[in-house]
């Protein structure tokens, strides 16, 4: 009994991609202008203010140790609202994403000279470049890691690899944490919520993570990890971390 209660909250089901693709077309068609609450980033339901954003921005920019030569790889880039920033302070900028409205909106209110975004699933990546044949020396994916599965960190790890310099910083961002769940589902109601969505795949927080989860990944491909916290000021840093993966040395 006790091991099918872990084994629930142990393997997360997570909603379908086709489920999810809906989810953020609704919210965009929902919020058209409002690039912040089309990928969620809110707090009580409104978009985070221009203040918390540009510390999520600084913190992302300072985990990367982002320098204007450097080419940026953004996995699951959403309506590129981050990559655009983070381009003003690269080479260049590369989002994907698998939501084509996502990458519609990316193309029409978050491009530059020097970004590119693309339609792609992250779960089968293919062969991105920064230009004709180059590597990313830098790599994020920020608040994408719950809807993947928690066995898929090594394999996704060892495909971003496939993409980097020899050398990379790779950054997962935004990650929910697991032991700190119930600080995000705060209050009974909430906490009912979760656990029926849970029931029938559809919590659309996903997956739920482990500093340990990272760790081992990292080490299956020779990286070590170190965490960090979500800004200070936001709701996230209450259940949320970043997580950033180089070569070991
Ligand atoms: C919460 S949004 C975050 C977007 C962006 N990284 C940001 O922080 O603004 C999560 C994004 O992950 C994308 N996503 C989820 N699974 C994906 C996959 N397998 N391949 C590509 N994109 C994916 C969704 O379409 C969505 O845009």
């Amino acid at each position: 009994m006790v091991i099918a209660v872990k084994g629930f909250f142990r393997n997360e089901r997570l909603v379908n991609a086709d489920y999810l693709a809906c989810y953020y077309d609704d919210r965009t068609a929902r919020a058209p202008t409002d690039l912040l609450k089309q990928v969620g980033h809110t707090e009580s339901g409104e978009a985070i203010s221009i203040d918390m954003f540009d510390r999520l921005v600084e913190d992302i920019a300072l985990r990367l140790d982002l320098s204007p030569g450097d080419d940026l790889l953004d996995l699951c880039c959403g309506n590129g609202v981050f990559t655009a920033r983070l381009a003003s302070r690269a080479r260049s900028a590369f989002g994907v994403d698998f939501s084509a409205g996502l990458i519609d909106v990316a193309r029409s209110q978050s491009s530059a000279p020097n970004t590119r975004f693309e339609v792609a699933d992250v779960r089968r990546l293919p062969r991105l470049t920064p230009d004709g044949d180059g590597k990313f020396p830098k790599v994020m994916m920020y608040a994408a890691l719950q809807h993947f599965p928690n066995d898929s960190l090594a394999p996704l790890l060892g495909d971003i690899l496939a993409l980097t310099t020899d050398d990379p910083v790779i950054l997962i961002g935004f990650v929910p944490e697991r032991s700190r769940r119930f600080a995000f589902y705060d209050s009974w109601p909430r906490r009912l919520t979760y656990l029926s969505r849970k029931l029938v795949g559809k919590d659309v927080m996903g997956s739920w993570w482990n500093r340990t989860d990272f760790e081992r990944a990292g080490a299956s491909h020779g990286l070590t990890c170190s965490f960090h916290p979500i800004a200070e000021g936001t709701r996230a840093r209450d259940y949320r971390f970043d997580a950033v993966f180089r070569k070991r040395v």
